[in-house]
């Protein structure tokens, strides 16, 4: 239907007769001759329509904005003073001689051709329309160089790409599971998988050696700007590789993939944190390493003080005492600090105090705020000198259980790095390792896995067993910019150690058969050492093209509830579909009613 794309029309075709299909992106009429920018992927290009052609300026007349038209014409050079250097084909514009409407269209409910702020339910529900403005066809186009150029890499290392089921058995990633009902299995279900995980490591018990997919996972989990419902993840596993080895190849990989698609260096080796680190100086296991404010404990110097907020978590196995130290904040104004102080009440902190730096020299003095008073002088001589106070400068303080401090605090840290332009540097990644195995859920007094239950502790089942609280996991984290972007592990590939992970999480015996009785099975049947990772594909694309939501680097994505307005999905079933899969519907109760 055409000889060239709009956006691929320059000079060279200068004198040529070309046909081109497209969108009308704009049309100009200046009275005697008329202007359509016609759209196309590849971009735009202008077309000149002139009375003396009387059939094509007589459809032109009539064109409106998002018709699809076939134009041919010749191309010729822009007039003097005319020329858009913003454009590939901005020296060039084409005399129309004949257009063809091959298609018509109502007024769209938001205009593609600005980049007018526009309601992102609307847009959802015209995802459609709005894919075709250029933001998200740019977006779509960095998606599809990420994914090719990881893909290169990974087939240059001799990774495999295997496809795994979709309707499979729970796998569990600590959210809930989305479940089909099978027609052909009453009353049983499917799951979808939150990841292939143990297909993965099944693959490697199958001798696959090295494996990747990209490959959508599914939780049922709170929505956040980062997380879908339904996302996809670059899935990897490797067999003879321990976790140095692992990290390094990804490393590799993501430092390529920048530097092929955004020509950015993110340095020749990536920082490595542990965990504990982590949360001490950044109260975050996601630390964004652009920010230079950190958390100082201070609960050594706040053990006997005569403010028990302070002195309560000091004396507390459990509490933490932090400042932190803005450098120039005194000029913070008090209706600043009562909304930060509201800030971190988000998180559960029940104040924030804070210390404005005056004069250093004078002392107690010199320090203002309504809790210098608590402590005497010595006490705060020493805290100045460990925060590294300057004068001009604010200090907050958090106190309270480790958990709140970090959130609140760590929550702190971003919101006044972010609000106040703190930043240093573009690109900040980070390798966090030596999580914990397990973290002690109070509520339900019991262990659950900070990984998941398949990763392998650094330490023997003996160790694991005796102080399961202290046990460290080989698993690792890549960091960007505080967004996870990926995650993984050394993995359980003996019975005994999976066995007794199972054991300290509480999943009993017959339980841990009836789940993962197969994979069980498997790690009797030589399963080699086994790693891998899975990087969340959409995340690293929201961060590679600046988009502040991973909506908008996904063609079709669910809302805020987890909806697709465009397909108004989910929705009812009929009663036929209901019998045929022996499913009798029970009435929402209130609480469970779907939220609108
Ligand atoms: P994990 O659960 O850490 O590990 O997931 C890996 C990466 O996937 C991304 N991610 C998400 N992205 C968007 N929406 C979500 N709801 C979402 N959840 C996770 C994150 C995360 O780092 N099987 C293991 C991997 C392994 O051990 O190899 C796993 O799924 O960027
Ligand atoms: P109060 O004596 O309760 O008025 O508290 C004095 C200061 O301590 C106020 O600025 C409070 O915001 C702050 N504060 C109270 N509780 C905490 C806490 N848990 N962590 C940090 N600051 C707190």
């Amino acid at each position: 239907m055409r000889t060239h794309k709009c956006g691929e029309i320059n000079i060279q075709q200068l004198g040529a007769t070309v046909e081109i299909c497209g969108w009308v992106h704009r049309r100009r009429d200046h009275g005697g001759v008329i202007f359509i920018d016609l759209r196309d992927r590849a971009g735009l290009v202008q077309v000149v329509v002139d009375p003396d052609v009387a059939e094509a300026f007589s459809i032109a007349e009539h064109v409106r904005s998002e018709y699809v038209l076939k134009i041919s014409g010749v191309v010729r050079n822009r007039p003097a003073g005319t020329i858009n250097t913003n454009l590939h084909s901005g020296e060039i514009e084409i005399l129309a001689k004949h257009i063809e409407v091959l298609n018509e269209s109502e007024t769209p409910p938001f205009p593609v051709e600005s980049d007018i702020e526009v309601n992102e339910e609307l847009r959802l529900r015209f995802r459609y329309i709005d894919l075709r403005r250029t933001a998200m066809q740019e977006k779509m186009k960095v998606r599809r160089d990420v994914t090719r150029n990881l893909r290169q890499y990974l087939d240059d290392h001799e990774f495999f790409e295997i496809e795994t089921p979709y309707l499979t058995k729970a796998t569990p990633e600590g959210a809930r599971d989305y479940i089909v009902p099978s027609r052909t299995h009453p009353n049983s279900f499917f799951a979808l998988p939150q990841s292939p995980q143990l297909y993965k490591q099944l693959l490697m018990v199958a001798g696959m050696d090295r494996y990747y997919q990209v490959v959508r996972c599914f939780r049922d989990e709170d929505l956040r700007a980062d997380r879908q419902p339904e996302f996809t993840q670059l899935d990897i596993e490797t067999s003879f590789m321990n976790e140095q080895e692992i990290m390094e190849v990804m490393e590799e990989m993501i430092r390529k993939v920048f530097t092929d698609i955004l020509n950015v260096d993110l340095g020749s080796k990536f920082p490595v944190m542990s965990y504990d680190e982590a949360m001490r100086r950044y109260g975050s296991d996601r630390p964004d390493l652009r920010i230079p404010l950190e958390l100082i404990d201070i609960a050594d110097e706040m053990k006997n003080v005569d403010f028990k907020v302070f002195s309560g978590p000091a004396n507390d196995a459990n509490g933490r005492v932090v400042a932190m130290r803005l450098p120039g904040g005194g000029d913070l104004s008090r209706s600043t600090i009562d909304e930060l102080t509201k800030f971190v009440g988000i998180y559960g902190a029940r104040g924030l105090a804070y210390i404005k730096v005056n004069d250093l020299a004078a002392g107690s003095e010199g320090l203002q705020s309504p809790i210098v008073k608590f402590a005497p002088d010595e006490v705060w001589v020493k805290v100045m000198a460990k925060v590294g106070a300057e004068n001009g400068d604010l200090i907050f303080f958090g106190a309270d259980k480790s958990q709140i401090v970090n959130e609140a605090m760590g929550a702190l840290r971003i919101k006044l790095g972010l609000d106040r332009n703190l930043l240093v540097g573009e690109w900040k990644p980070l390798w966090v390792v030596d999580f914990p195995m397990f973290a002690w859920d109070e509520k339900a007094q019991r262990f659950t896995a900070i990984h998941h239950p398949f990763t392998a502790p650094s330490c023997s089942v003996e160790d694991l067993v005796a102080d399961p609280g202290k046990a460290l996991s080989r698993a690792y984290d890549l960091v960007l910019n505080g967004t996870e972007v990926g995650g993984g592990s050394i993995r359980i590939n003996r019975t005994s150690m999976q066995q007794t992970v199972f054991d300290i999480l509480g999943i009993g015996h017959d339980e841990a058969r009836e789940k993962f009785g197969f994979l069980l099975d498997a790690l009797k049947y030589g399963a080699p050492p086994h790693g891998g990772i899975a990087f969340g594909l959409d995340r690293l694309v929201m961060l590679m093209t600046g988009a502040s939501s991973i909506r908008d680097v996904i063609a079709f994505p669910k809302t805020q509830t987890a909806a697709c307005p465009l397909f108004n999905a989910p929705a009812l079933v009929s009663e036929e579909q209901l019998k045929e899969l022996g499913i009798q519907l029970r009435k929402p109760d209130s609480k469970s009613e779907k939220k609108v």
